[in-house]
């Protein structure tokens, strides 16, 4: 059965429960290419789904006898495969393949579950296993993909080949860092195989992909990155060995930092410019406040007036991305804003005995908000985290152009937006930084820590943001204060100028 067959009879909360997203058949192609070089018998599926590296390698015709084992442990999504079922070098185990025993394979190819460690049904059955198996405590592994990787590894034989695809994040994780260790210090790790225009490639992916290409010949050999850009240069590969951009030694790739952004300045046409330092050196982003029940906690003018809770009671709150259209924001948009009646207040319990607001929380109660995952870890469950106005509002998601905004208000933030706490040194800097965040270069070495959703959507933690470069304290230094303040004073009316203005400051300052 085709795999679009599959996909338009299963629903897609089904799917993702198994993680089930499908490798298109032309990067399973390059992969399984690869893999058969070395003439490997023994060869490891642990996630099988509809058998695309099995069927990609049975196109390549192998002239000796080879064998397949794969693991899935969806048995409807096994009562797909009439058509290769029953073959005789094809062995499918519908179990759980954490939880298998270890054997070793000349080869190993896979595209692992990429499911949060929180969801995997098994977790508690097979984690005391594998970290039995591979001699490591599992503490932190917040996805299962990178597990499948770590129990793979270990099953390799020498001279063994292993292709897995894994999310690009994976290189940032801190519980990465021992996977990266491993791979780097037994030489393991080949080749990365990184993609520009995702969507097209795999229309499927939820998250930016990867592939790792490792040997295990102990052979201490430069690790090529492999940039591809179309779903045609895909197909023009004859051997993916001989198509690659760059080659990094293994101290260039330490265990210890995140990779993302050295395989990005690699491949990207942005380099980060001469001097620049870490954006933590002028302060902190900070994700804003998570209410746990924003229905409950966003208010309006005319609510607050309805339930008669008083001004001690709420505060000025930014509680969706889109309340802001512009860079800039001021009283009088917030103004505004107010009298369109728009959920510009939050719920800031400081007088409980008031009782408008008891009467308030009682309903809320009634209505189950206190029981929410959130607030149910909090005493008294409305209470929130403190935080301050933040000067520089940053929009956690994004399309394109990254959401950045001055924000000279007195309103805190909802989790939409992370928020720049400066420190002593930031704290006049923080109109230069803001130019610095919305100019094309400053925008574009920052996507250099993005985290991509697919479909174009980008996402930022607030520590992506704090290890993400800008200009070092003398280039601050260099712009004039009052050629920032026209900056400020044009991005007002005009955001596009703006832009194009501190492009050429930004450009000015590097030069210099
Ligand atoms: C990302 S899909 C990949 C399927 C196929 N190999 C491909 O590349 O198109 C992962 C597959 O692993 C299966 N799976 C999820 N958890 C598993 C587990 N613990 N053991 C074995 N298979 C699992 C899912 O049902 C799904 O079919």
């Amino acid at each position: 059965m085709r795999e679009s067959d599959y996909i338009s009879n299963t629903s897609i909360s089904y799917r993702k429960d198994y993680g089930q997203f499908f490798t298109p058949s032309i990067v399973a192609s390059i992969m399984a290419k690869w893999l058969i070089e070395n003439k490997p018998k023994k060869i490891l599926d642990p996630a099988f789904g509809l058998g695309v590296f099995y069927k990609e390698i049975n196109k390549i015709n192998l002239q000796y006898q080879w064998h397949l084992t794969a693991y899935e442990i969806d048995e409807n999504i096994l009562s797909y495969l009439d058509d290769i079922s029953n073959k005789k070098n094809l062995n499918i185990l519908n179990q759980d393949y954490l939880d298998s025993d270890i054997n070793y394979y000349d080869a190993i190819i896979c595209n692992p579950p990429y499911l949060r460690f929180q969801k995997f049904i098994n977790r508690h059955n097979v984690l005391p296993k594998i970290e039995q198996q591979i001699g490591k405590k599992l503490v932190g592994y917040s996805n299962i993909a990178s597990i499948f990787l770590i129990k793979a590894l270990q099953q390799l034989n020498n001279n063994g080949r292993l292709a897995f695809i894994l999310p690009f994040e994976f290189f940032n994780t801190g519980y990465g860092k021992e996977i990266k260790k491993t791979l780097i210090e037994q030489h393991l790790l080949k080749q990365i195989i990184i993609f520009d225009n995702e969507k097209d490639i795999f229309p499927d992916a939820t998250t930016t992909i990867c592939i790792l290409l490792c040997e295990n010949n102990q052979l201490k050999q430069d690790i090529k990155i492999t940039k591809i850009k179309t779903t045609q240069e895909i197909k023009d590969i004859s051997n993916i060995s001989n198509y690659y951009h760059h080659k990094l030694t293994n101290s260039q790739l330490p265990h210890n930092q995140k990779w993302t952004p050295i395989i990005l300045s690699l491949v990207s046409p942005q380099k980060i410019p001469e001097g620049f330092c870490k954006l933590s050196e002028y302060g902190t982003f900070k994700r804003g406040i998570a209410t746990g029940a924003n229905d409950f906690f966003a208010l309006n003018k005319s609510k607050i007036e309805q339930l008669q809770i008083s001004d001690k009671n709420v505060c000025l709150c930014i509680t969706k991305s889109n309340l802001i259209k512009e860079a800039i924001f001021t009283d009088n948009e917030l103004e505004l804003l107010i009298k369109q009646d728009k959920n510009i207040y939050c719920l800031d319990v400081k007088k409980s005995n008031d009782k408008t607001v008891i009467n308030y929380l009682k309903l809320g109660e009634e209505k189950g908000y206190n029981q929410r995952y959130l607030t149910k870890s909090r005493n008294p469950w409305y209470k929130l985290e403190k935080r301050e106005p933040a000067p520089i509002l940053f929009g956690v998601f994004n399309r394109g152009r990254l959401k950045v905004i001055r924000n000279f208000t007195t309103a805190i933030n909802f989790t939409c937006y992370h928020g720049f706490y400066p420190n002593i040194l930031g704290h006049n800097l923080i109109d230069k930084l803001f130019i610095y965040l919305i100019s094309d270069l400053g925008q574009e070495i920052i996507k250099m820590n993005k985290r991509s959703y697919g479909n174009n959507l980008d996402k930022f933690e607030p520590r992506d943001l704090n290890n993400s470069y800008c200009p070092n304290m003398e280039q601050f230094n260099s712009i004039q204060q009052q050629e920032i303040r026209e900056i400020i004073k044009v991005a007002t009316i005009d955001e596009k100028k703006a832009i194009l203005m501190s492009n050429q400051l930004i450009k000015n300052i590097i030069n210099r």
